[in-house]
């Protein structure tokens, strides 16, 4: 094996552009150098200029499943005859032969949704996976702080603490907060015991600016996913009521982006979920989607002239994070401070 770089395929999620993206994101974050050999529906095939532990990198991520090592690339005639424990199909003559070096534990995720101290039914549930992957869009280099200012029970700030990140997070109500807070400790004791950490948590509402976190030596990135009304079951009647709590959502949602981002630096990010919504006969999308924030860049986070399938793709302003038939349907997008 060259010890320089190696050929690494990653195994991806049910979003693989989203995969990829944060892929990327991390790469970009730790100096990582790469060239892009071929990525489709199923896979990201890279060459990385550098030696890196998939054991450690498979812990980080959240939208790869697994990651195989690429040994050979051989005629499809001569394969059968090499013993291997992973190929693909990658090229219509030619098989990839290689071995499996790293697993998503899927334990890992369940312990951050079902072990926590503080659980709130009444609220959604932010999957464990999509927490990891929003930490993941959100950071550069320099950041060493991530923020959520819509918290709820904070499992956007459990993981960006089991990654070594510092954290600040805030909610508008006050049984949030003492859960998060509750549910932070417990992570850093968990996952993050030897590291000297800085946990922040208060009360804000999200649409005013936090002064206390402007002048900070924190590099702040902000992941959050934001209110989202109710925790809806069944597609949304679209009555009166409903309308005007989707008008609010969609209020707070516009309102927040622009205080929030104020206290960012240049360059930093800022990563939010804003919900689709499905009534009976339609789909609601909200303004916010559509806006433009003075000062915030959308970003895709894939390289210029990026070729996915076969086509390339350079017009991606968001990432649809879907399970199938649901009544809340999340779009990612990333903001960069200009
Ligand atoms: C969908 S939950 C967020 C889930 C959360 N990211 C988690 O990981 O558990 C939305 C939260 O937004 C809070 N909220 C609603 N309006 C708010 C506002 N104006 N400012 C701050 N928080 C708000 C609610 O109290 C609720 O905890």
């Amino acid at each position: 094996m060259n010890l320089d770089s190696m050929n690494l395929i990653f195994s991806l999620g049910k979003n693989p552009l989203l995969s990829i993206a944060e892929i990327f994101s991390v790469f970009q974050s730790r100096d990582i150098e790469y060239t892009v050999i071929l990525a489709d529906q199923n896979f990201l095939y890279l060459n990385i200029k550098k030696v890196i532990y998939p054991d450690i990198l498979i812990k980080i991520l959240g939208g790869t499943i697994s990651i195989f090592r690429v040994d050979d690339i051989v005629p499809r005639k001569d394969a059968k005859k090499i013993k291997k424990q992973f190929r693909i199909n990658l090229y219509e003559d030619k098989v990839v032969l290689g071995e499996t070096v790293a697993k998503q534990d899927i334990y890992d995720f369940k312990k951050k949704e079902m072990e926590k101290p503080y659980i709130n039914p009444k609220e959604g549930m932010l999957p464990s996976k999509l927490s990891k992957i929003l930490v993941n869009l959100s950071i550069t280099k320099d950041t060493n702080t991530i923020y959520d200012p819509f918290c709820g029970s904070g499992s956007i700030c459990i993981e960006a603490i089991s990654q070594g990140y510092n954290v600040c997070a805030s909610d508008i109500s006050q049984v949030a907060i003492g859960g998060t807070l509750e549910n932070l400790k417990w992570a850093k004791k968990t996952f993050s015991q030897d590291l000297d950490l800085k946990i922040e948590v208060f009360k804000h509402d999200a649409k005013g600016q936090p002064d206390r976190l402007m002048n900070k030596e924190f590099n702040i990135a902000i992941a959050t996913e934001p209110y989202m009304g109710e925790n809806w079951k069944k597609p949304i009647p679209k009555n009166v009521r409903n309308i005007k709590t989707i008008a609010k959502v969609d209020a707070i949602i516009q309102s927040s982006i622009k205080s929030m981002s104020r206290i960012l630096k240049e360059k930093e990010r800022f990563v939010i979920t804003i919900p689709t919504f499905r009534t009976k006969h339609d789909i609601i999308k909200l303004e916010a989607r559509e806006k433009h924030f003075p000062g915030l860049l959308k970003i895709s986070l894939l390289p210029k002239d990026f070729i996915f399938d076969g086509k390339k793709v350079d017009t991606i302003s968001s990432y649809l994070y879907n399970r199938d038939r649901s009544i809340v349907s999340r779009e990612i997008f990333i903001f960069e401070k200009q």
